[in-house]
């Protein structure tokens, strides 16, 4: 079975839609949350998730449009962001993140969940530490997380205690093995920050038993021309060209 894992799309249909383009024929989709915020596209991305009737989470921008979440949390950019997407989504589409989960069982002992499975919403996973903590305190085989828009794996080693990093700024893969646990970040579709503005994707293969990372460019002038004619900050388009 194949999964199509995508996260952080952030109401950025030009990278939705080449990163659904490119990624070609899934047996299920599964999106990590953040499907709106910071983007001109909130409607459509949500459209676009409801039409794949993919297995979705929601992440902190989700539930801070729908009024679910304090938006002192956010930073001035993000929180303008947000003001003005609870102002242009549709009521269907605001009930569509007002039921959204906040952790989902992929299949078996394979979970997902936006920031981390200790804090589902908030929590940033971004060093060894506290993967560590995370793999020693929660029983799974892979995690699959979203939130840092860092595409990378954290993997810990049964055999000898140990977690590693890799980062997949240029994409890789990942070959899940039998002494090995994995919290793995597919990446952002829609506003990378790893330094590759490309937009960031994972397929999940069970019977291959490996999670491939794939970066693929999209038309990012269009997005950015969007978010400045929506009178958005410019700082949202700027970042987009950057990868930060
Ligand atoms: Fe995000």
């Amino acid at each position: 079975m194949k999964f199509g894992i995508i996260s952080d799309i952030h109401s950025n249909s030009e990278a939705l839609d080449c990163t659904l383009n490119n990624m070609g024929k899934v047996d299920e989709f599964i999106c990590l949350g953040d499907i709106v915020g910071y983007g001109a596209d909130p409607n459509y991305c949500i459209k676009k998730i409801k039409d794949l009737n993919c297995r979705c989470i929601g992440g902190n921008h989700d539930f801070a449009v729908i009024g679910k979440l304090d938006i002192n949390y956010f930073n001035d950019a993000a929180r303008k962001a947000i003001l003005w997407t609870s102002r242009k989504i549709e009521e269907n589409n605001k009930i569509f993140l007002l039921n959204l989960n906040k952790k989902i069982q992929v299949i078996e002992n394979i979970f997902a969940v936006h920031g981390s499975p200790r804090e589902p919403i908030f929590e940033y996973i971004l060093d060894k530490n506290s993967a560590y903590d995370i793999f020693k305190k929660y029983d799974f085989k892979i995690y699959f997380i979203g939130h840092s828009h860092l595409a990378g794996c954290f993997s810990f080693n049964k055999s000898n205690n140990q977690v590693n990093y890799t980062d997949f700024i240029n994409g890789g893969y990942i070959e899940i093995l039998k002494n090995k646990r994995y919290i793995i970040n597919c990446g952002s579709v829609g506003q990378p920050r790893d330094g590759n503005p490309d937009a960031s994707y994972g397929i999940y293969d069970t019977e291959y038993k490996v999670v491939k990372i794939y970066r693929i460019s999209y038309p990012i002038y269009l997005t950015q021309k969007k978010i400045i004619n929506a009178g958005l900050p410019k700082i949202l388009a700027d970042r987009l060209s950057w990868g930060r």
